[in-house]
């Protein structure tokens, strides 16, 4: 590993991609959202049509999804499907409601755990999923597990589907964060767990700027980084552009 690589692993909505897009653009690193990817190949499989409940179906469409990540310095993180850009397309309800089936399958993550580490090679990177720091990059330079109540993942997560003009309930959220948990904690390969030697945060009452603050001295102070000064609204450009707007 040539340069540094931070994890970021915890359960949905504990605000890992703000965090972790806020430290790589601080520390001037690339940000890697692995969840993306298995959102892709979602994506990839309900168009092709592949019986979800069916493994060696899954397996058998991963190669001809040709997927492909692009990360700048600077700017969002690209999916591609081929030559298509799925970046804004992954994000849909029907997608989070089908990944678990596709991110069950060992073939496709053992193809995206390869695919992951080779991006890493060069280190450098801020990358954040499930099983970073635990199975992906078992030494990374800093390893950190964020985590928040149920309860406030879910109100997060309502407000952003509220502000998207969803129509659902603070109830359902609740129930589908509770489920995505269950789902991601008991996963066989690559399932949520903190490392051993991962810094726990509990992210409940604080605001993405100040955990990714913490972290940023983490990594001024265990690995001797450089920050640099970033211009607010590329924070704001980047999410926009990742949702496809
Ligand atoms: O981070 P996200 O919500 O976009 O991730 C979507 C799903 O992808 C998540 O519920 C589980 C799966 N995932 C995974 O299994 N391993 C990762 N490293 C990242 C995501």
């Amino acid at each position: 590993m040539a340069g540094n690589i931070i994890t970021i692993d915890g359960p949905s909505g504990a605000g890992k991609s703000t965090i972790a897009r806020l430290c790589a653009l601080r520390l001037g690193l690339s940000y890697l959202d692995t969840g993306a990817m298995y959102r892709a190949l979602t994506l990839h499989c309900m168009r092709k049509a592949v019986n979800l409940e069916n493994p060696k179906a899954i397996a058998g469409v991963l190669a001809d999804a040709n997927l492909k990540v692009e990360l700048t310095l600077d700017g969002p993180m690209r999916v591609f499907l081929g030559s298509e850009d799925v970046t804004g397309k992954i994000r849909t309800q029907e997608v989070t409601r089908n990944i678990h089936y596709v991110a069950d399958v060992m073939q496709v993550r053992n193809y995206l755990v390869d695919m992951q580490r080779k991006i890493g090679e060069t280190g450098n990177l801020v990358t954040e999923g499930r099983d970073q720091g635990t199975l992906v990059f078992p030494n990374a330079s800093l390893k950190v597990y964020m985590f928040a109540t149920p309860e406030v993942r879910a109100r997060r997560r309502h407000a952003e589907l509220k502000a998207r003009g969803v129509d659902v309930s603070y109830e359902e959220v609740l129930e589908d964060v509770s489920k995505r948990d269950y789902l991601d904690m008991g996963r066989e390969l690559g399932g949520l767990k903190k490392a051993l030697d991962a810094v726990e945060l509990d992210t409940s009452s604080l605001s993405p700027e100040q955990v990714a603050e913490s972290i940023v001295k983490l990594a001024k102070a265990r690995l001797k980084m450089q920050t640099r000064k970033i211009d607010k609204s590329l924070l704001e450009r980047q999410r926009q552009a990742e949702q496809g707007k």
